[in-house]
């Protein structure tokens, strides 16, 4: 192949290369930022209600910070993780949650010396290497809280409301609440004995996942989905009614919390969550529609061993946190609209090279005071811009031609009304105020 030939196969191959995001993994595009702004919105809304304070934990911890806490036989740590080594060595993961991230800044913060309950609240991606489809991506945002020092059951309650609360302010209402007790380290020992036994007699009825989960992990069992594994966990002891007296006056009392609250809730003895550090309650979010819980709005619970388990004192702490993803499907289906998005009622026009230069300052001037401004500088044809101005349907349009921009002046045209007006530069912010102080008297009038 000649040198030539050889370059224009080189120019047409990097023409081809067309780069596209990776499986599991999306571009959030302006369209649907009203939905997330109105999640985000509602999220620091209640926090701040409810004395949440913000914390940003990084993407990227050591894997065994998750194979310590998230649980090594969990599906998450075992198959789910982004996991690499760095030049340094260090084994490291992006993190596939929240919660094991937190509770290691409380520790390494020293937060136990502040008042408890200390209560901390994030909102950010999270990556789990599962298969993708509607509402699984690889890469999905959560926010999640976390009330960390308190044992009392009412923190619990208190934790669900919030998840609710949040719901309710994006308009979510129509969600299925599933609560279940898993015990503690004095009574789950017992059940687990109990459960185990009643599935190895019933072993060649599972499905390999769960035969090798009565090894690793036997309460995951309850919840798998596959239909020879539901007909066995149907008649499967339940931990509910195993608890010791702690665990049982806990959760006794988390129902009467909800029944004051007048929280529907639906106890279900299959809900024991994919992650090792629950303890006493957990509970999970539904959409009305999901019957099975396949893709939960939310999920949480209580997790009293964790800060122990990571170099702290012996802790209580309660926590939840949301996919904001499947928020934002679900607002879709109802017809849920996102925040409202305020028009600019003023487009910005020019005309000449001196003209664009003059219409940047006048565009700052605009913003500081408050006003949004549409413009298209990129465009030298006046018909253009006044085009465009007429389809965002603005209500003033300056405009700055040759001669305007030698004579400091702007033209003000009052797209409503018909009538033009010409101002000098300086007066322009204070005219332009006036005019939409008057077109809103108008349109208040009418
Ligand atoms: P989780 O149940 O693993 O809990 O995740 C919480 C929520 O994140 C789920 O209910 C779901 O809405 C969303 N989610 C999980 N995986 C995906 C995915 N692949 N694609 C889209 N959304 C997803 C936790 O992460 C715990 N840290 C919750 C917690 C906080 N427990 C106590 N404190």
């Amino acid at each position: 192949m000649g040198k030539t030939e050889q370059n224009k196969t080189e120019n047409s191959n990097k023409k081809k290369v067309k780069f596209q995001t990776i499986r599991g993994m999306r571009d959030i595009l302006p369209i649907d930022q009203p939905y997330w702004d109105k999640i985000r919105k509602a999220v620091d809304k209640i926090a701040f209600d409810y004395n949440y304070g913000r914390i940003d934990m990084p993407m990227v911890e050591p894997v065994s910070l998750f194979e310590r806490t998230t649980g090594k036989d969990t599906d998450i740590v075992e198959k789910e993780m982004y996991k690499f080594e760095t030049q340094g060595k260090e084994k490291v993961s992006l993190r596939p949650e929240g919660t094991p991230s937190v509770v290691r800044a409380y520790v390494e913060h020293g937060m136990k010396t502040k008042p408890s309950p200390v209560k901390l609240f994030y909102i950010g991606p999270m990556f789990r290497y599962d298969r993708p489809q509607k509402g699984r991506y690889r890469q999905f945002f959560q926010f999640g809280f976390e009330a960390i020092g308190e044992q009392d059951p009412i923190l619990d309650a208190q934790i669900i409301q919030t998840a609710l609360r949040i719901f309710n302010a994006i308009g979510i209402n129509k969600i299925d609440l599933q609560v279940n007790s898993i015990g503690c380290n004095e009574c789950r020992p017992n059940y687990n004995k109990l459960l185990v036994s009643y599935l190895k007699n019933r072993k060649q009825s599972l499905c390999m996942n769960c035969r090798n989960r009565l090894k690793t992990n036997p309460l995951r069992v309850l919840d798998c989905k596959e239909e020879k594994c539901t007909q066995v966990i149907a008649q499967a002891p339940q931990s509910v009614d195993h608890l010791c007296p702690d665990c049982k006056k806990h959760f006794t009392y988390l129902l009467e919390c909800l029944d004051e609250l007048k929280i529907i809730y639906s106890i279900n003895p299959h809900l024991v969550r994919g992650l090792d550090y629950y303890t006493k309650t957990v509970f999970e979010l539904w959409s009305q529609d999901d019957k099975e819980g396949r893709a939960s709005l939310g999920g949480g619970g209580r997790y009293d061993y964790l800060i122990e388990k990571l170099g702290g004192r012996k802790t209580p702490a309660v926590g939840f946190a949301a996919g904001m993803d499947r928020l934002v499907e679900v607002m879709k289906d109802r017809g849920i609209k996102g925040t409202k998005i305020s028009k600019p009622k003023v487009f910005l026009a020019q005309l000449g090279d001196l003209a664009k230069m003059k219409s940047l300052s006048i565009f700052q001037g605009l913003e500081k005071a408050g006003i949004t401004v549409a413009e298209s500088f990129g465009r030298g044809n006046l018909k253009a811009q006044l085009k465009k101005a007429d389809q965002l349907g603005v209500d003033l349009v300056l405009i700055m031609g040759q001669r305007e921009s030698l004579d400091e002046t702007v033209i003000i045209k009052d797209m409503i009304g018909g009538n033009q007006e010409v101002v000098i530069l300086d007066k322009v912010v204070v005219e332009v105020k006036k005019k939409l102080d008057k077109i809103k008297k108008e349109v208040r009038i009418k």
